[in-house]
């Protein structure tokens, strides 16, 4: 077993990493419901509260340090505007993955 991922100062890449999956796979079966299906709005609000809770994390603890860092946050803003194109054109129905 190995140690938990975190960067220099101490955020744990883990535990973003383990949300990113579990919204995802939520996504997934959410997808595969009917609107009014049983559990389908309970998992639409789990969802919601999961990605709010992501969104904080990252916004008040991550982004900070990351704008500490050495990170070059030009391209890597770069790359984040690039596959939120990417993601717009598969919500869209453009392309798929
Ligand atoms: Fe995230």
């Amino acid at each position: 077993m190995r140690a938990p991922v975190t960067s220099p100062n101490a955020v744990n890449i883990d535990e973003a990493v383990v949300e990113h999956a579990t919204v995802k796979n939520l996504i997934g079966e959410i997808e595969a419901m009917e609107v009014g299906e049983e559990l389908y709005d309970a998992k639409m609000r789990v969802l919601g509260e999961m990605v709010k809770h992501h969104i904080k994390e990252e916004e008040h603890e991550i982004f900070p340090k990351a704008k500490k860092s050495k990170i070059d946050l030009q391209a890597l803003g770069e790359q984040l505007a690039q596959r939120k194109m990417e993601l717009k054109n598969v919500m869209i129905g453009l392309v798929s993955l």
